[in-house]
């Protein structure tokens, strides 16, 4: 039976250890798509060797970020969870595309000024044409939506105009998508330097909350979090550490920002600070155990790639071939 339903797709790099960032943003979002949508969630390999990464490490991360979907409630009987590289259609429309995206729009992407400052020993070609891929990802599954955090959402407006021109010169070929940015999580700071977003390479580790940290680990990062001269736990513009910490017990508790703040009123950061830290190791606990028990089973966790990549390649097919039929190859 056709599946009428609207899809959800979205990636994460299996480049290092995944941290709360990565969690609230976006993975902890993927289930709640799961009933109402076709959903495609990738590990992308593909994207993760724009900087260099040790093949042992890489290759352990992409069943530790399979695992991780699957520990944070992504059920594979019910999701399409898979492995980029599995899938070549991916490569290949990333080289159509390219042919189709200017290279004043890739210039102005944020997020490749930022990696090409801090890589400027290896400044490559898939640095560059890096968000070709991701609209390739998105645009082989005919996507409405893609959960994604906030520092993603460039790349999705590139993924619209890439879309847009192609649909300009062959009608009806990809569906538009949208960015879904959750109202709270989709930025999370860093600990250490609050007006920076925490990310999975940071070198300063207490700056990173992982989900993976152990209980202890988590509440003395907490503890250690950079905050104000103040004392005042109050959400403001001039108060980004003391925002963030607000920001990550609202997601990790349900609470609102005005009941956070009425909750503590009175009581120092110190005790602010412990109660973060444990909402959060609380939290995370269950997906720990879950990610556990799910590594153990590389057999399972490769026939959950297996079914993935196979179910992902049916539908990249029917896109592609269409798109290779619009643009003039010849289709055997
Ligand atoms: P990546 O692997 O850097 O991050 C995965 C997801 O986590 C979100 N995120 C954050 N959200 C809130 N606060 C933070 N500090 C934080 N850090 C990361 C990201 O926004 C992202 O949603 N290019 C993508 C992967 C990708 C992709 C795609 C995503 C490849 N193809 C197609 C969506 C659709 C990336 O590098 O994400």
């Amino acid at each position: 039976m056709l599946d009428e339903r609207k899809v959800s797709f979205s990636g994460v790099q299996p480049s290092g250890n995944l941290t709360i960032g990565n969690y609230l943003g976006a993975i902890k979002n993927f289930p709640e798509f799961t009933e109402k949508y076709k959903c495609f969630y990738c590990v992308v390999d593909e994207h993760a060797i724009t900087v260099r990464q040790n093949p042992a490490e890489l290759r352990r991360r992409t069943y530790e970020t399979l695992a991780l979907y699957i520990a944070c409630g992504l059920d594979p009987e019910k999701n399409t969870l898979y492995v980029q590289s599995h899938v070549p259609a991916h490569a290949e429309l990333s080289w159509i595309l390219n042919c189709y995206t200017m290279f004043g729009e890739l210039s102005r992407m944020t997020q490749f000024k930022d990696k090409s400052a801090k890589h400027a020993d290896n400044i490559n070609a898939g640095l560059f044409t890096y968000p070709v891929l991701m609209a390739s990802d998105i645009l082989l599954y005919q996507t409405d939506v893609v959960p994604i955090g906030i520092d993603q959402k460039q790349h999705v407006e590139l993924t619209r105009n890439i879309a847009e021109r192609f649909n300009q010169v062959f009608p009806d070929t990809f569906t538009i998508p949208e960015p879904i940015i959750p109202a709270a999580g989709a930025k999370i700071m860093s600990l250490q330097e609050p007006d920076k977003k925490m990310s999975k390479s940071d070198e300063n580790e207490n700056a990173v909350v992982r989900i993976l940290d152990d209980r202890d680990t988590i509440i003395r990062k907490f503890k250690r979090a950079v905050t104000d001269s103040e004392s005042e736990i109050r959400m403001s513009d001039d108060k980004p550490g003391v925002s963030n910490l607000i920001t990550i017990y609202s997601c990790f508790t349900g609470k609102t920002v005005s009941e956070i703040e009425k909750e503590f009123e009175g009581r120092g950061y110190g005790e602010f600070k412990l109660a973060v830290g444990e909402a959060c190791a609380n939290r995370l606990a269950p997906v720990q155990e879950e990610y556990r028990r799910i590594l153990a089973d590389k057999a399972y966790l490769e026939s959950v790639m297996k079914k993935g990549a196979e179910e992902a390649a049916y539908y990249a097919r029917k896109t592609l071939s269409k798109v290779r039929r619009k643009i003039g190859f010849v289709n055997l």
